[in-house]
């Protein structure tokens, strides 16, 4: 492993990435964040590497898997894959280690998603998985302490329900011209945002949406075909909802718990057949009609404030090229980037399935 270059001040961290049949090779995830194969799939190889590996430290990971019907396989180390991406087969367990001399400052926590649960944290070598029994790895998270801190929380990034915050919310992908410049952007000032998509559309960039996931966004539904739901029946409100959650859950493995009406419009059917909490917005920016990144600046930061909801749409450049002006200029303000779901929890309310839900204020 080469330890020689990296340097930094920010923790050390895991990242990691799974194969599976279906999808192939995952985006890579941020240390603590949960990474599934798609819903119906199963993990076959894995690879992980560690980053911001202090200047001073002689430390690497190595891990070892136990591949169905084989049986466990050598270890690999340091973003070599364990497994065997072209044959196909299931992980039933796993365990993971550091090594070398600073390995001692710290505890490397991992679990797996396997029959449909989350095992407990397996810690510095121990099994994670079982093995020999018919079940098959489905998913993978892992994270990096230091030692004797105690497991990790159960989301990195928590939010400070203290400090103001806001929620972009992106509508009509995905669109990946522009959501990975969004994604790219929020990554370097560490906020979240919240991806309202048609289902028709995520089955063509499912690479995207996968990463939403990895780098933990939110993945939200806004239905399969974007009709407008108050001129349907209900049965075909019930379609339009459920298809887009299908869509979106084999996309990328999560199943989406929050629902934009396309155009939020709505009527007591709608209401009544949605089954999900809907999603409003507080902020229009109107980005889809003027096309005009000045427009859409003026239109988030001339208003902003906590607890709102802002509503922007992912299939412009010119949206684009407001987010990357905007989540700085946020940033700066003291405003904390997050999904609807964390800004729900954090300002301590539930949200119902067939209720409208527009600020947080
Ligand atoms: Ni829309």
């Amino acid at each position: 492993a080469d330890h020689s270059t990296a340097s930094s001040d920010l923790p050390l961290q895991v990242n990691y990435s799974i194969y599976s049949p279906v999808q192939g090779w995952s985006g890579t995830a941020a240390d603590n964040q949960a990474l599934q194969a798609p819903y119906g799939s199963w993990v076959a190889a894995m690879r992980a590497n560690l980053i911001n590996i202090p200047a001073d430290a002689q430390v690497g990971i190595r891990y070892q898997v136990n591949l169905s019907g084989t049986g466990w396989l050598d270890p690999a180390e340091d973003g070599a894959e364990a497994g065997n991406a072209s044959a196909e087969a299931p992980l039933e367990a796993i365990c993971m280690e550091l090594y070398g001399a600073s390995a001692a400052s710290y505890d490397l926590y991992y679990k797996v998603y396997q029959n449909g649960t989350w095992t407990d944290w397996a810690l510095n070598g121990a099994v994670a998985g079982t093995e020999g029994a018919g079940l098959r790895i489905d998913g993978i998270r892992a994270a990096i302490t230091a030692k004797d801190a105690g497991a990790p929380q159960a989301a990195m990034n928590a939010v400070d329900p203290s400090r103001p915050m806001i929620a972009l919310t992106f509508d009509d992908g995905p669109q990946p011209s522009v959501g990975n410049r969004i994604m790219d952007c929020l990554a370097q000032y560490g906020g979240k945002a919240t991806f309202f998509m048609v289902g028709e559309r995520v089955g063509s960039y499912k690479t995207e949406v996968q990463r939403m996931v990895a780098e933990g966004h939110e993945v939200a539904n806004h239905t399969m075909n974007h009709k407008y739901l108050q001129k349907l029946g209900a049965a075909q409100i019930q379609a339009q909802v459920n298809n887009g959650n299908d869509a979106i859950q084999a996309a990328c493995g999560v199943r989406p718990t929050l629902l934009r009406l396309p155009g939020g419009n709505h009527n007591a059917a709608v209401l009544a057949n949605a089954g999900m909490p809907m999603i409003q917005w507080n902020v229009d920016t109107l980005d889809w009609k003027t096309r005009n990144a000045d427009k859409t600046v003026a239109a988030v930061l001339n208003h902003v404030k906590d607890g709102d909801i802002i509503l922007m749409h992912e299939l412009y450049g010119a949206t684009g090229d407001a987010v990357a002006r905007i989540v700085p200029e946020l940033h700066k303000r003291g405003f904390q980037m997050v999904t609807v779901s964390q800004m729900a929890a954090a300002k301590g309310r539930s949200l119902e399935a067939g209720k409208l839900y527009s600020s947080f204020h």
